[in-house]
């Protein structure tokens, strides 16, 4: 989630001044959708033009600059040579779903969500940004990708991208739930069902030497793993997100 910064909903409006770029401006802070689920409140905001996802009461994302959220899907699509099936957890706000669907190889996209009113948002249109993404080529499915991943609810693989953007990453969780996504039991259940030549990627918010020793920890003789470090600048502070990536060999011939 983007980026790691817990903030109440009178500093959302402070932030949206800022984002605004006016002085002294403070755009109208509009709660478009709201509902709670089993994992807390979640909320979607309009300040502006930006779209601003909350879970739980923190800040998960919004549409201010999206290049890493794109950037994980690019960079497993331009390492695959025919990414016909990807499985992609959580939905958000759909930009990494949909930089998959604009790859025309990419046949079929499982996007498994946990929290239940985002797939439903999305179904019914309530805002243009999460509009059209279910279709021919693409499920949505509410369910926690953990429990996909081991196989015991949901889609089911073997998928030639397997992109893990559910939380921060491993040390700024926002579900502690989802520990076990960054630690060798998950990321093997990742890799476990991959193809051959599949890749999984996660996103982290933070440098994480621990997530890049697990991801080596479950890797086997000819997987690769890379971690990559991506600055990002929003509104004169600055970021460093990384990206990780485990790569299966190609299948022999
Ligand atoms: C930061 S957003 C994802 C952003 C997304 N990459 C995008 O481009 O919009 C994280 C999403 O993962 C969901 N999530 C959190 N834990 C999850 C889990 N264990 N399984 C599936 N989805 C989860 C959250 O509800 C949220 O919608």
């Amino acid at each position: 989630m983007h980026p790691p910064v817990a903030v109440s909903y009178g500093d959302a409006v402070t932030d949206a001044g800022a984002r605004a770029g006016a002085p002294g401006h403070v755009p109208e802070v509009v709660t478009v959708a709201r509902a709670d689920t089993a994992h807390g409140e979640v909320a979607l905001r309009r300040r502006g033009a930006v779209l601003e996802l909350v879970v739980d009461g923190t800040f998960a994302m919004d549409t201010v600059d999206t290049t890493t959220e794109v950037a994980l899907a690019a960079r497993a699509l331009a390492r695959h040579p025919a990414p016909g099936r990807v499985l992609v957890g959580g939905l958000g706000l759909g930009i990494t779903t949909r930089a998959v669907l604009a790859d025309a190889r990419v046949a079929h996209v499982d996007v498994v969500e946990l929290a239940p009113p985002l797939v439903a948002w999305s179904r019914a249109a309530a805002v243009p940004e999460l509009a059209g993404i279910e279709g021919e080529r693409c499920a949505l499915h509410v369910a926690d990708v953990r429990d996909v991943l081991d196989g015991r609810h949901g889609p089911k693989g073997p998928w030639d991208l397997v992109l893990l953007d559910v939380d921060n990453g491993p040390d700024f969780l926002v579900h502690g739930c989802n520990a076990a996504l960054y630690e060798p039991q998950g990321l093997a259940a990742a890799r476990s069902v991959l193809s051959p030549g599949g890749m999984v990627g996660v996103w982290s918010s933070h440098v994480a030497p621990t997530l890049l020793a697990a991801l080596r920890a479950v890797a086997r003789p000819g997987d690769e793993v890379t971690e990559e470090v991506v600055p990002v600048e929003r509104e004169g502070r600055s970021f460093r997100y990384a990206l990780y990536s485990l790569v299966l060999p190609p299948a022999l011939t």
